[in-house]
């Protein structure tokens, strides 16, 4: 026995590695758009390790410390603790600015490829029976992922994102009966007061990221045990024939029926897909490490420390809350009501009421469009008119939502008043997606029926429905 495989044997004595060994073989299909669940896999993995780094030298106090650092326009003054340590990290750390600006767009990174494998997952269907779970789940991650980045925005401590971070204060305070509560929680009493940042950091380099990790491992260990869903075949897979040992070995294997879902037809986990997944991560770390060495992130130098009397000129969340901050910029504040002594304010409405029922129907989606019998093959969107309807019709409504978000942009570019777009948006935000739905519904029955006709014999012109899959 050569000596590697002693070192094996004595593994695999303690951990039964052959029946690692079968997992490893593990299908894993061949599509292109699995892969955005990888990325975003791998964004919290280098936010993990990113943050590491950062909080080395972060200090999570408000507490005045005088600035000894190499920013010339703050030298010798007294700076609150978190703004001046940032400040250090940036200009006086070795690698220190590469690595904040990594962290920031590993970030931006993080939630652009949830929102897209999320996409993949609706359109796709794939959280149908039986991965209903898992889609409740991601939801989950999903809300988890923005309230990391929200809490991760506050910590430099300076003008602009105190500022705006202090907007989800005023709105954790307008939560009728249970406000006052989740703001002393959450903030610490007052925003921003000595307990803020200490609060928020716990908050974003503890509290959040255990439960992403440990929402993780749920969903990985559902995927594995649920199986990967699977692009319809579009015949029976027969065993590779390469002309090497292992595929001398495969075509002892029968042949899959194009029906058969009681297997994955893919590629096995080790050394394939391993391999596949190498090239997805190196390619979002050299992504990464261009967008850090290339794009700036928030100046705080330029905005200064937080001051209580001072309010920037624009306040402007990161892109994945625009929708959110669009709710609250174009309902009208006459909205509000009272209910006995209950005050139901504009600010409850849009900022937690009306996000609050977005998130409810996509946590319900699976349930709505629910399956009696487990379906292991991906749909067709453009076989599911109401599904993909509902679908687009959900990404108009979000678009048009973030656009509300920036009306002050908006209106100066038409040369009139936020006033007067409010309207109009708040319009477009119930009228878009209504018409957008009826767009893609009629677009794809109509391309059905065109379909289903062709395929008849000799094109007669019977007029039976489209046929109805157990998509509808
Ligand atoms: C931290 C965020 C998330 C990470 C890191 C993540 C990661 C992954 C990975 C690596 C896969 C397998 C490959 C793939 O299908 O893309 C997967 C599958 C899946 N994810 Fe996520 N995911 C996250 C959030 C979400 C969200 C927001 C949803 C939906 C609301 C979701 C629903 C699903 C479902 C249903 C599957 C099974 C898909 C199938 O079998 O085809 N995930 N996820």
């Amino acid at each position: 026995m050569s000596r590697s495989q002693r070192v094996y044997a004595w593994f695999d004595d303690r951990l039964d590695l052959d029946e690692a060994e079968q997992f490893m073989g593990k299908a894993f299909p061949a599509e292109d758009s699995f892969l955005l669940g990888e990325v975003a896999l791998f964004s919290f993995v280098m936010l993990v390790l990113t943050g590491i780094f950062l909080g080395f030298f972060y200090e999570p106090s408000t507490t005045e410390m005088t600035y000894e650092g190499s920013v010339a326009q703050f030298q010798g003054e007294s700076l609150p603790a978190a703004f001046g340590s940032v400040l250090q990290l940036t200009y006086d750390v070795p690698f220190g600015m590469f690595i904040r600006r990594f962290h920031h767009w590993a970030a931006h990174l993080f939630v652009a490829s949830i929102g897209l494998h999320m996409l993949r997952v609706f359109f796709h269907g794939a959280y149908r029976n039986p991965r209903e779970i898992n889609w409740v789940v991601g939801t989950t991650l999903a809300i988890l992922a923005m309230g990391a980045a929200y809490t991760g925005y506050a910590l430099p401590f300076d003008e602009f994102a105190s500022t705006a971070t202090g907007i989800g204060y005023n709105i954790a305070g307008s939560i009728p009966i249970l406000g006052d509560p989740i703001a002393a929680i959450v903030f610490g009493g007052d925003f921003p007061s000595s307990a803020t940042i200490p609060r928020l950091y716990f908050l974003h380099v503890f509290v959040i990221p255990i439960l992403i990790a440990g929402g993780l491992a749920l969903h990985m260990g559902l995927l594995v045990r649920q199986k990967h869903t699977e692009a319809q075949r579009e015949d029976d897979v027969k065993p590779v024939d390469s002309g090497t040992a292992e595929a001398a070995a495969d075509r002892n294997r029968e042949t899959v029926d194009r029906e058969d879902d009681s297997v994955v037809v893919g590629l096995p986990a080790f050394p394939n897909q391993t391999a596949v997944s190498a090239v997805v991560f190196f390619l979002t770390l050299a992504t990464l490490s261009a967008l850090a060495g290339f794009l700036p992130v928030h100046n705080i130098a330029e905005y200064g420390p937080n001051n209580p009397a001072g309010t920037p000129a624009l306040i402007m969340p990161d892109w994945f809350f625009m929708w959110l901050y669009g709710f609250l910029k174009v309902l009208p504040s006459s909205l509000g009501f009272h209910l006995g002594p209950i005050e139901i304010s504009a600010e409850f409405l849009g900022g937690v009421a009306l996000p609050s029922l977005v998130f409810l129907a996509v946590f319900a989606w699976p349930f709505i469009d629910r399956r009696r019998d487990s379906v292991h093959f991906t749909a067709d969107p453009f076989e599911r008119p109401v599904q993909t309807g509902v679908g687009v019709a959900g990404v108009v409504f979000v678009m048009i939502a973030s656009i509300a978000g920036m009306n002050n942009l908006l209106a100066e570019a038409l040369g009139t008043t936020t006033g007067a777009v409010n309207l109009p948006l708040l319009l477009a935000m119930i009228v878009g997606p209504i018409a957008a739905f009826g767009v893609v519904h009629r677009a794809i029955s109509r391309e059905r029926t065109t379909a289903d006709t062709a395929a008849q014999p000799d094109g007669d012109d019977r007029t039976e429905p489209p046929e109805v899959t157990d998509d509808e």
